[in-house]
């Protein structure tokens, strides 16, 4: 009966599954240059979308589907921290643009609890993509002393305040 909420609901579940992989790779590459800042909220939005698979895959259950766990998107080697940022703020447009269709779809399809799922989600992309917008912002406005600023902090944590 509600094959095709399943159909959008496992799409989405792999779309999720490579934001996960995604922005744990650049939280990683984050952190191993020094970018605190950056790299937790990589790894909080990387927490927040496995979060998504989570209710996407509660509701797959509830319409008795199977949970595809399966990504088909492979993971941008990226070591750049303006051109991660492009690339998450293109994820996030288009996740939400995703979202919104199928959530109209499941209008269509007399689905509301899936359809309000997808709304849920809608709101939370577009937080993301703001998030990313806003620091892509700061790396335009103050450059590398943005980035510099990042890892000195890091340095002084590290040297435990500096107390000599
Ligand atoms: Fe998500
Ligand atoms: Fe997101």
């Amino acid at each position: 009966m509600h094959e095709k909420s399943i159909d959008l609901l496992n799409t989405s579940v792999a779309d999720e599954l490579h934001a996960v992989h995604q922005y744990m790779y650049f939280h990683f590459h984050c952190d191993d240059q020094g970018y605190d800042l950056l790299a937790s909220l990589f790894k909080r939005t990387a927490i927040e979308e496995m979060m998504h698979i989570e209710l996407l895959a509660d509701r797959i259950l509830f319409l008795n589907g199977e949970v595809e766990l399966a990504t088909d998107e492979a993971v941008k080697k990226e070591h750049d921290v303006k051109k991660m940022l492009e690339i998450a703020k293109g994820m996030e447009e288009s996740s939400a643009k995703a979202y919104n269709k199928f959530a109209m779809e499941c209008a269509q399809n007399y689905d509301s609890a899936t359809k309000q799922l997808f709304e849920q989600l809608v709101a939370d992309e577009e937080r993301h993509w703001n998030q990313y917008d806003d620091e892509t912002e700061n790396l335009g406005r103050f450059g590398d002393s943005y980035l510099t600023l990042q890892a000195i902090e890091r340095s002084k944590t590290n040297a435990g305040g500096g107390a000599a």
